[in-house]
């Protein structure tokens, strides 16, 4: 017999019910629900898993009485939230999706999880999967953007860095898919609203980057806290065991988000703890997250034939395969003492990242780079000096004392002189410090004003309903600007922000998000043309809260918006975005020509090369993002204005041309039908190379694809 089945055959049933409990060991407060003490439960074999706990030797102790005290020695699963690093903080999930660099994705995930594992973590609730087209909900700063593709490859390589090649190898981490499945629709952004979105929208939209990350071998999935059409993830046995096991082949361990299980009750599904508990287990999650619905309300959905003792062998037996695959029975202590990369050389990758996540929006005049003779710099604004906010939401081991800042960022760099005033807080009404910051501004060359919102307002549970500078910035920018000294402005924030009139009177401007530990030194290596930018936007950025959602994916509508009255439009707004998705200037200037389809007559299973001449008219060496698209214009069903279908990146020094080839699978052109069977349609396609998603500077070529075959 297996160690599994063996074990499995020696378990009383609260010891099979305790692998299913998973309690929160209160380093870290990532819920509503606190445990106390959770030594008695790991002695008792009453909790197979345990969240919020690392540290070498805390994770060890705790371990030791699962091993040694517990009655089978059965190891416990050690969780924690190794979101964007862990002691080393890399960029939020979507500033480093403005990357577009599967590769460092992969590298920083690598990185986190030789940290997290030497700190006794095995398993991880990342990455984030979920599509998020609505600024308003805190967490678009966790996932890839809008896109799909972006969030398939996004997690992809996040799978792949966390898990390394092997679950067995002791720097790997188990990743957790999240949060399965559409959690980003929330009605009018709202973190945990209901859901209600098509089935084709699921299929084409939030279904695949969670196919692709089964495909990727994740570990985990956890379901989200939302319901979809009024059936909450937690229970709903269509996606989870339909979907997700049986259609995807999944066979790893469904883990419910924290407290979800009871919350089912509140949902309005279950009627008790039993009830919510015989829901969940029966759609297929093995693991309770801190809800003790299991460990109360099993024993009674057992009595009351609610659920079968197969169906909690079952999900024991998933979690029990999970601790083999990591390795746990043979080696439960400290699971690698090992980072084989330095700790200058994984703050270097964190400075790295945090430089190619920062998107520059505007650059007037060529304000940036900082000309060297530009050597005194006012730094203004709140967000200038502000180490723990720089961390973004979740901040995993991170420590605010190992952050640079923007302030000691631009302090290192030597031939600049740098005059400091916070002038207002972030989010508080307090403009003490106004006068003394427009004194010291005056009397500088340039001012680089650091300027959004604290790492709290975005992430889980932080909602906003407006898009706007919080607090006394929005006036201070105005008397900054009103100085009429060239003005940079570095947005730091977890969502786009709805600032139209600031893109009208700052010069230059740079998103750059949180970017964690280095973010200080990255900052300034643009800002001074140590790098050139190349970050991309991986969502559209609206005017105004307005808009949202808003998407470059959307559907033409029979009355595309135009000069005619009776048109998809708004009366008091435009309907573009203020900056489309992909959008970011570099120091150099990119002229794109000459993009060539081969072949253009193409059928099932064919490869199209998809190529186009690039070259760089700029002053500087720089990074090209190259996005392919594609627009059926005519289908049986009314497709996307643009799908992204391919993205890549070219670097040219000025004057140097060079030519982008991306490869375009027939198979990607897939799509529902009317009734929702996956087709490749036959008939004309467009396809759009250019540097974003704005139509008018993307260049097109068409093809044809037939019936079966080459034409
Ligand atoms: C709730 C969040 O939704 C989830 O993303 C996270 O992993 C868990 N809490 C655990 O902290």
């Amino acid at each position: 017999m297996s160690r599994i089945e063996t074990l499995l055959a020696s378990m009383t049933f609260d010891e099979k019910v305790g692998q299913l409990n998973m309690l929160s060991a209160g380093f870290a407060v990532t819920g509503p629900v606190l445990a106390g003490d959770v030594t008695d439960a790991v002695r008792g074999g009453l909790t197979g898993s345990l969240i919020n706990v690392f540290g070498r030797d805390a994770t060890n102790d705790i371990q030791r009485v699962a091993v040694e005290e517990s009655r089978l020695g059965i190891p416990l699963l050690l969780a924690f939230d190794v979101i964007h690093g862990h002691r080393t903080v890399f960029p939020i999930p979507l500033a480093e999706a403005s990357s577009f660099d599967p590769d460092l994705w992969e590298r920083t995930a690598r990185i986190a999880a030789q940290e997290a594992s030497a700190d006794g973590v095995a398993l991880t609730f990342a990455p984030m999967l979920d599509i998020a087209r609505d600024p308003r909900w805190g967490r678009i700063a966790e996932g890839g953007g809008e896109d799909p593709l972006v969030a398939s490859l996004y997690g992809a390589a996040k799978i792949k860095g966390l898990q390394g090649n092997s679950l067995a190898s002791p720097s790997s981490v188990a990743a957790t898919a999240k949060h399965f499945v559409a959690y980003g629709a929330a009605a009018a952004g709202r973190d945990y609203a209901s859901t209600d979105v098509s089935e084709r929208t699921l299929q084409e939209v939030y279904l695949p980057p969670f196919e692709v990350a089964v495909e990727s071998g994740v570990a985990a999935v956890m379901p989200a806290f939302s319901d979809l059409s009024g059936v909450p993830m937690t229970s709903n046995g269509p996606l989870l065991e339909g979907w997700l096991r049986k259609r995807m082949s999944f066979s790893g361990v469904i883990v419910s988000d924290y407290n979800a299980i009871a919350e089912l009750v509140v949902h309005g599904v279950a009627a008790d703890l039993t009830e919510a508990a015989a829901l969940a287990l029966r759609a297929g999650v093995d693991i309770d997250m801190m809800s003790s619905a299991y460990t109360l309300g099993l024993p009674k959905a057992l009595s009351r034939g609610l659920i079968s003792m197969g169906d909690i062998e079952t999900a024991v037996r998933r979690v029990l395969q999970l601790k083999e695959r990591l390795g746990l029975f043979d080696a439960p202590f400290g699971r690698s003492a090992e980072i084989s990369a330095t700790l200058p050389a994984r703050r270097e990758t964190a400075r790295e990242a945090g430089r190619r996540a920062i998107v520059l929006l505007k650059n007037d005049g060529d304000l940036l780079p900082l000309a060297p003779k530009s050597t005194r710099i006012a730094l203004l604004g709140p967000l200038a000096d502000a180490a723990t906010d720089m961390m973004g939401s979740w901040s995993g081991a991170g420590r605010a004392e190992e952050v640079v800042t923007l302030l000691a960022g631009l302090r290192e760099v030597p031939h600049l002189e740098i005059q400091y005033a916070r002038g207002v807080g972030i989010d508080q009404e307090d403009d003490d410090g106004v006068e003394r910051a427009l004194g010291l501004a005056k009397s500088c060359d340039v001012i680089v004003l650091a300027l959004g919102e604290a790492r709290d307002m975005s992430g889980e549970a932080a909602s906003r309903s407006g898009l706007d500078l919080p607090g006394d910035q929005a006036n201070f920018a105005r008397a900054v600007f009103a100085l009429g000294k060239p003005t940079v402005v570095v947005l730091s924030s977890g969502r786009p922000l709805a600032v139209p009139w600031l893109f009208d009177q700052a010069g230059a401007v740079v998103a750059s998000w949180f970017l964690g530990s280095e973010a200080g030194h990255a900052i300034a290596d643009i800002l001074t043309g140590k790098a050139s930018p190349s970050g991309r936007l991986p969502v559209t950025w609206p005017r105004s809260v307005g808009q949202v959602p808003i998407f470059f994916g959307e559907r033409p509508s029979g009355r595309p918006a135009s000069d005619g009255q009776y048109t998809s439009k708004y009366q008091d707004l435009p309907t573009t975005p203020l900056f489309p998705f992909g959008y970011g200037l570099t120091y150099g200037r990119f002229t794109y020509a000459g993009i060539e389809a081969d072949p253009t007559v193409a059928g099932e299973g064919d490869l199209i090369t998809v190529s186009v001449r690039l070259r760089n008219d700029g002053r500087s060496t720089a990074e090209e993002t190259v996005f392919l698209f594609i627009r059926k214009p005519v289908a049986h069903v009314a497709r996307p204005l643009l799908e992204l279908k391919a993205f890549t990146k070219l670097t040219l020094r000025p004057g140097e041309e060079g030519r982008v080839m991306q490869i375009l699978p027939v198979e990607a052109l897939r799509f529902p039908d009317p009734d929702l069977r996956p087709r490749i349609e036959a008939g004309e396609y467009q396809i759009l190379v250019g540097p974003c998603a704005d139509r008018e500077q993307l260049l097109s070529t068409t093809i044809h694809i037939s019936e079966s075959g080459r034409g």
